[in-house]
């Protein structure tokens, strides 16, 4: 049997039996806005999507949630869809080894982000996105053609984001005083607080990101690839290297897939050619990555043997 019709329902059962007695224990649930601090910390989803559309879910995994910066996977997916190689000019794609709002390298590298999973790349992509048409429509269709279902904001959450993001206002001031935000920096940031906002449950994410574990190809047959072979690949690469803000050494090390996380608790990991998994639970650990989210997907690894090492 092949991981494409492989039952992994055991397998998900199992890491869902091993995480529920450890929730509550360690990390902590982002408070920096009050519709995040209220989310409580005992919660752990987990589902996956093969690339042959077989799927598998434990736990809370129908509990819907804030993606936040795992939203950066899809925009840059719609970027490089509609600018090509174009992007790259105003985005690196380079680890940073900085916390992910960080401002530091931004002045020594002249405004141009280190990576787009940085706060500072995915506002240089949302700025692009807003040059190509109404980013917010897009990304909410990408979202819910991928998932299959509709997708929407939380508008609770955007407003809080829009209300306390001093951060991302100096990120995006600063990179528009080197000329390399084109569109009004309140557009850009509106689009940005909201993608943060979206919100998806486990087993829609893993729809949603089964794309990256098939080369590019929609997860539900029938429909236009979504991104071609190469994009793909170099998808995975960046998730790899950037895709856990600065931890992404010690996730390639101790996981070995790559990885896309957001301070809602959610992680995607991908295992190209065999499938795609969404993680989720609350509580962070220092780096801002799911404490129980990283520990499943250790479990995960350990027990099927899969890794792109
Ligand atoms: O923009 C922010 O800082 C928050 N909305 C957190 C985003 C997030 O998940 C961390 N990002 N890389």
């Amino acid at each position: 049997m092949t991981t494409k019709t492989q039952n992994f329902q055991p397998v998900l059962d199992e890491i869902n039996d091993e995480i529920r007695p450890l929730l509550g224990v360690g990390g902590e649930v982002a408070s920096y806005i009050p519709a995040r601090a209220r989310v409580p910390a005992a919660q752990f989803g987990i589902a996956l999507r093969t690339c042959s559309g077989h799927e598998a879910c434990a736990g809370d995994a129908a509990v819907p949630f804030s993606i936040q910066s795992v939203s950066k996977l899809f925009t840059l997916t719609l970027a490089m869809q509609h600018l090509g190689e174009r992007l790259w000019e105003r985005i690196g794609r380079e680890p940073s080894g900085n916390p992910f709002n960080s401002l530091v390298q931004l002045e020594n590298e002249q405004g141009k982000p280190r990576n787009p999973f940085i706060n500072a790349g995915a506002i240089a992509v949302a700025d692009r996105l807003l040059s190509v048409g109404d980013a917010k429509a897009m990304v909410l269709a990408l979202m819910s053609s991928l998932a299959n279902e509709a997708v929407a904001f939380d508008d609770e959450v955007a407003a809080s984001e829009a209300a306390t993001g001093y951060r991302n206002y100096a990120l995006a001031n600063f990179m528009k005083s080197f000329g390399k935000i084109d569109n009004d920096v309140s557009s850009v940031l509106d689009m940005y607080f909201h993608q943060c906002a979206i919100r998806m449950n486990c087993v829609q994410l893993a729809r949603a990101a089964a794309f990256l574990c098939r080369d590019g190809a929609h997860p539900f047959d029938g429909r236009p690839a979504v991104t071609t072979e190469r994009q793909t690949r170099r998808i995975n690469a960046l998730m790899l290297t950037c895709g856990t803000y600065d931890a992404a050494g010690d996730v390639a090390f101790s996981i070995g897939l790559p990885c896309k996380s957001g301070v809602g608790g959610g992680i995607v990991a991908v295992v190209p050619d065999h499938l795609t998994l969404a993680v989720w639970s609350p509580a962070l650990d220092a780096t801002g990555n799911s404490l129980l989210g990283m520990k499943a997907l250790e479990l995960f690894v350990a027990k099927t043997g899969l890794s792109v090492f």
